[in-house]
C-alpha cells in the first residue's frame, strides 16, 4: 500500500479501560502586572522576563498544554492537562523560577475546517469562538498561563515556514506518494492492523477514510539512532517511566517517515514553494511551542523565539499523543538543529464508564458547570487529588462530593474556623506570641515541617496527588493536636493552662499559614481566603515564596480577621433527607446542592 518508505501512521493509543456551591463571592481576581502582554480576556499574566539576561536573571522555567483543538468547546479531559499544569506552575513560581507558561489552540487541518462547516461558519469565525472559549474557561478555572498561542498568530506561520525551511535544508524533506486509511479525528494515517472492525479507529469509533496522495515527507527514519542516544541519555524525557518504555518499544520495532503535508486540505499553512500543499497539522501545531515564547508585535522569526527560552522545561501532553511529543518532535528538531525539551510528561485519561472522555465520543463532562456548582477549587482539587499522575481516572459525583467535603470543609476549612472562633472568644483575636515561641520545645513543628519538606519534593517530582495528600496529612496532625489538647478547656482553666491553650491556638494557625502557602498551586483561591483570614494581605499572599512555608510567619500581636468559613460544604439531598427522616434518606434521589457555608 504504501509508496517507498513512506509510512504515516502513528497510532493513537487505545482505551484500557446535584450541587451547587458555596455562596463565596468569585475568586479574588489577581493583580495583573503592568506588562501584561498578551491582552486576552483570561488570566494571562506577564512572566518575570522573556528576554535572556545574564546572571541575576532567575532560572527558566517553560512548560506546556497540548494547543487544544478547535473543533468543539473545552471539556473536562482538555481541562485536566491545564489544571495540572497550572499547578506545576504555580509551585515553580513559588520556587522562583521564571515560568512562562505556555498554553493555546491548535486551529488548522480538515477537522477543523469541517467542524466549521457543520456550524455553518467560516474556519477564522469558527476558530475566533471556540479559541476564546478555551480564555474563558481557563478564567473560570483560576488558570494563570503567560502565553496563549493561536496556530492562526501571523508571527506562528512565520516560525512554521523558517522551521520548515531548516529541515529541508537539512536534506530531510522528500516527495512521494502515499495511499492508506486516514482518521480525521486523529489527524493520522493508521495502520490496518490497529484498527477495529469496519476499519474503525478505536479512539474515536469512527471509520477511516481511504486516501491517496501525493505529499511531502519528513525522513523520521533518520532519526532512530540518535532518539535511542537520547533516551538512553535521559530517561527523564519521558515520563512517567512507563511511558518511557512504550516509547523505546515504538523506536526499536523501526520507525517510518511520515507526511508533513496535504494536498486536499486548504485550511493550513502553504508548505513553502509548493502552494498547492498545506503543511500537515501537526508539523504545523507543535511548532506553537516555540512562537508562543514571542512577544506580542515584536518581529517575528525562529531564532528570536528560540531566544526567549528554548527548550523547554516540561510538555504536558495527555498519553494519546505521546508518539507525535516524544518520537516526531524530538526527531524534527534534531532535523532543525534545535535543542529538544527537558522532559515530555504523558498523563492518562479521564473516563468515563472506562471510555476517554472526548469531544469526538461526545461522552464528556463540563467543566463550565462543574466550576459553576462547586467552585474551581473543588474541581482543581478534586481531579488532581483523585487521579494519579500518569493514571487513568474515573469521575463520579458522589466521589467528587465526598472528597472536596471531608478534605477542603472538614479538615482545612473547620479547622480554620473552630481554632479563628476560639481566639477571637479568648484573645481578641490578637496572637499573644510569636509561632516560634508557642512551638518551643513541641514535636509538632517538626512534623509539619518534616511533611512540608514531603510536598516540596512532590511538587517537584509531578506527584500531585501525593502532594495534595502531605498537605492534608497537616491537616489532619492540625485537627488532632487541636483535639486532644482541647484548648477551649484549659482556656476555662485559666493561669498556665489558658496561656498553653492561646499558644497552641497559635500552632494551629501558623499551620494554616503553611498550608495556605502549600496548597495554594492546587487551591488558589481557598489558600488566599485563609492568608487573608490569618490577618495578612492579597498583596501579601502574592508575592509567596515556598520559603514562606518555612515555620515562623506568624507574630505576637497578629490581629486576625473575622472568622468565616473559607470553604463551603456541598450538601446533597440525600444526605438533607436523612436529617429530616431516615425513611427518605433511603429512597431519596441523590441531588446534590448548596446549603450554604458551614458553620464551624
Ligand atoms: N491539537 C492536538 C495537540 C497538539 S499539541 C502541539 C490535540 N488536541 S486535543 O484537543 O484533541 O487534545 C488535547 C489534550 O487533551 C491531549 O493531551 C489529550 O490527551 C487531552 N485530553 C483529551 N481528552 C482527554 C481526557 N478524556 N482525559 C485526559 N486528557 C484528555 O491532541
Amino acid at each position: 500500500m504504501a509508496a517507498g518508505r513512506a509510512f504515516l501512521g502513528a497510532p493513537c493509543s487505545s482505551l484500557a479501560a446535584g450541587a451547587r456551591r458555596l455562596a463565596f463571592a468569585s475568586p479574588l481576581p489577581r493583580t495583573l502586572t503592568p506588562a501584561l502582554s498578551c491582552g486576552v480576556r483570561g488570566r494571562c499574566i506577564a512572566s518575570a522576563s522573556s528576554s535572556p539576561d545574564a546572571a541575576s536573571s532567575p532560572e527558566p522555567y517553560v512548560l506546556t498544554t497540548p494547543l487544544y483543538y478547535v473543533n468543539a468547546p473545552p471539556h473536562m479531559g482538555s481541562a485536566y492537562t491545564t489544571i495540572a499544569a497550572d499547578a506545576i506552575a504555580r509551585f515553580q513560581r513559588l520556587q522562583e523560577k521564571n515560568v512562562i507558561f505556555i498554553t493555546g489552540t491548535d486551529e488548522h487541518g480538515e477537522k477543523i475546517a469541517a467542524s466549521a462547516e457543520a456550524n455553518g461558519r467560516n474556519p477564522k469565525e469558527h476558530c475566533d469562538a471556540i479559541s476564546s472559549s478555551y480564555k474563558t474557561l481557563w478564567a473560570d478555572l483560576d488558570i494563570e498561563y503567560n502565553k496563549f498561542i493561536r496556530t492562526t498568530d501571523r508571527k506562528h506561520e512565520v516560525v512554521v515556514n523558517e522551521f520548515y525551511s531548516r529541515v529541508l535544508d537539512s536534506g530531510d524533506i522528500y516527495r512521494a506518494d502515499y495511499e492508506g486509511l486516514y482518521c480525521v479525528s486523529c489527524e493520522e494515517y493508521k495502520d490496518e492492523k490497529e484498527l477495529l472492525e469496519n476499519n474503525c479507529c478505536p479512539v474515536h469509533l469512527k471509520p477511516c477514510v481511504e486516501r491517496k496522495e501525493d505529499n511531502y515527507f519528513f525522513a523520521l527514519s533518520k532519526y532512530q539512532h540518535k532518539l535511542e542516544e537520547l533516551l538512553t541519555r535521559n530517561p527523564d524525557f519521558v515520563r512517567p517511566s512507563y511511558r518511557l518504555n512504550e516509547v523505546q518499544g515504538w523506536i526499536k520495532s523501526g520507525l517510518r517517515d511520515f507526511s508533513i503535508s496535504r494536498a486536499s486540505v486548504e485550511w493550513g499553512i502553504p508548505v513553502p514553494n509548493d502552494t498547492k500543499q498545506t503543511i500537515y497539522v501537526w508539523f504545523d501545531a507543535l511548532l506553537g511551542y516555540m512562537s508562543a515564547l514571542l512577544d506580542d508585535g515584536e518581529q517575528a522569526s525562529l531564532q528570536q523565539a528560540v531566544d526567549h527560552g528554548w527548550p523547554a522545561s516540561l510538555h504536558l501532553i495527555g498519553k494519546d499523543i505521546l508518539r507525535f511529543h516524544a518520537v516526531y518532535w524530538p526527531a524534527m528538531l534534531m532535523s532543525a538543529g534545535l535543542s529538544v525539551p527537558d522532559t515530555v510528561f504523558g498523563h492518562g485519561f479521564l473516563t468515563k464508564d472506562g471510555m476517554k472522555m472526548g469531544k469526538s465520543l461526545g461522552n464528556t463532562l463540563e467543566p463550565k458547570d462543574l466550576v459553576e456548582r462547586f467552585g474551581a477549587d473543588a474541581v482543581r482539587y478534586f481531579f488532581l487529588r483523585e487521579v494519579e499522575f500518569g493514571n487513568d481516572g474515573d469521575y463520579s459525583e458522589e466521589r467528587f462530593i465526598n472528597i472536596v467535603n471531608a478534605h477542603l470543609a472538614n479538615t482545612i476549612g473547620n479547622l480554620l474556623n473552630r481554632t479563628l472562633g476560639l481566639l477571637k472568644k479568648n484573645c481578641k483575636s490578637k496572637l499573644a506570641f510569636d509561632s516560634i515561641a508557642a512551638a518551643d520545645g513541641s514535636l509538632f513543628r517538626d512534623n509539619i515541617e518534616n511533611l512540608v519538606d514531603n510536598a516540596k519534593h512532590q511538587y517537584e517530582n509531578l506527584l500531585l496527588s501525593s502532594a495534595c495528600e502531605t498537605v492534608l496529612e497537616i491537616g489532619n496532625l492540625g485537627n488532632l493536636y487541636i483535639d486532644e489538647q482541647a484548648p477551649w478547656s484549659c482556656f476555662k482553666q485559666g493561669g498556665e493552662s489558658a496561656e498553653k491553650a492561646a499558644k497552641d491556638l497559635v500552632l494551629i494557625l501558623e499551620t494554616m499559614r503553611i498550608i495556605a502557602i502549600a496548597l495554594s498551586p492546587i487551591t488558589p483561591s481557598l489558600s488566599l481566603r485563609i492568608y487573608t483570614q490569618l490577618g495578612f494581605t492579597e498583596d501579601q499572599f502574592r508575592v509567596l515564596r515556598w520559603e514562606d512555608t518555612k515555620w515562623g510567619g506568624l507574630k505576637a500581636g497578629q490581629v486576625m480577621s473575622e472568622p468565616k468559613p473559607v470553604f463551603a460544604r456541598i450538601e446533597t439531598e440525600t444526605e438533607e433527607d436523612a436529617q429530616a427522616s431516615s425513611k427518605a434518606a433511603k429512597g431519596g434521589k441523590k441531588k446534590a446542592r448548596s446549603k450554604g457555608l458551614v458553620e464551624a
